[in-house]
């Protein structure tokens, strides 16, 4: 069974994707530290995130064991995510390698902006999770502030409407609803309500 997770910046998914991985047993990947990697690899190699050939060429290079770099963690790297995962020739470099890893025998949860529409447009549940751009700031906001990060709450709300304008505008595969997609929207759900909701989609539609 594939389970296609998307939905916009700190609206719970990647945690939630790590919950219902664990309940049924299957393989995740959150695709946005694969977008995040590219970006990295730039920044390392002092590369400008615009440049398109470098881009690609670190996103055909991705190496698995880079995944766990702790530096991908951060939110100005999710910001140089955005901005490299906008050009088509890395989202076309990365879409293999998301495919690969959704191919399991036992099936897949994989995280991101585009797994329901594009990566898996086959998987046997969608979910579209999603919150209100003030409950995801508010959220990243006490997260960064856990780490001893003190930003302002509005710079962290600025950067999550400026990073959802710029992952639902794009040409290449843009944030958005899959047709058969169930929305669940966390605005007024805590994690364990979001899976008690995810696990009842899941198991409502059986386990093919
Ligand atoms: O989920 P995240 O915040 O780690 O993702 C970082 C950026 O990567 C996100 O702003 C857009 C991009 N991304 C994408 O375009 N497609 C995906 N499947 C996952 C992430």
């Amino acid at each position: 069974m594939v389970i296609a997770i998307d939905g916009p910046a700190a609206s719970g998914k990647g945690t939630l994707a790590k919950r219902l991985a664990e309940h049924y047993r299957l393989p995740h990947l959150d695709t946005g530290l694969l977008y995040r990697a590219v970006a990295l690899t730039l920044l390392d190699a002092d590369r400008d995130l615009a440049d398109a050939d470098a881009a690609a060429a670190a996103a055909r290079g991705l190496d698995a064991a880079f995944l766990s770099d702790p530096r991908l963690r951060g939110s100005a790297m999710g910001e140089a995510a955005s901005i490299v995962s906008a050009q088509g020739a890395v989202r076309a470099a990365l879409l293999d390698w998301q495919r690969r890893f959704a191919g399991a025998a036992e099936g897949a949860v994989l995280d991101g902006r585009d797994i329901g529409t594009v990566v898996c447009p086959d998987a046997a549940v969608k979910l579209f999770v999603t919150a209100s751009a003030e409950e995801r700031a508010r959220r990243r906001h006490r997260e960064l502030d856990g780490r001893g990060e003190a930003v302002a709450y509005e710079a962290v709300l600025s950067d999550i409407l400026r990073r959802d304008a710029r992952d639902a505008d794009r040409a290449a595969a843009p944030l958005r609803v899959a047709e058969d997609a169930v929305v669940i929207d966390t605005t007024a759900l805590d994690a364990d309500a979001a899976f008690r909701a995810a696990t009842g989609v899941v198991d409502g539609r059986g386990r093919a």
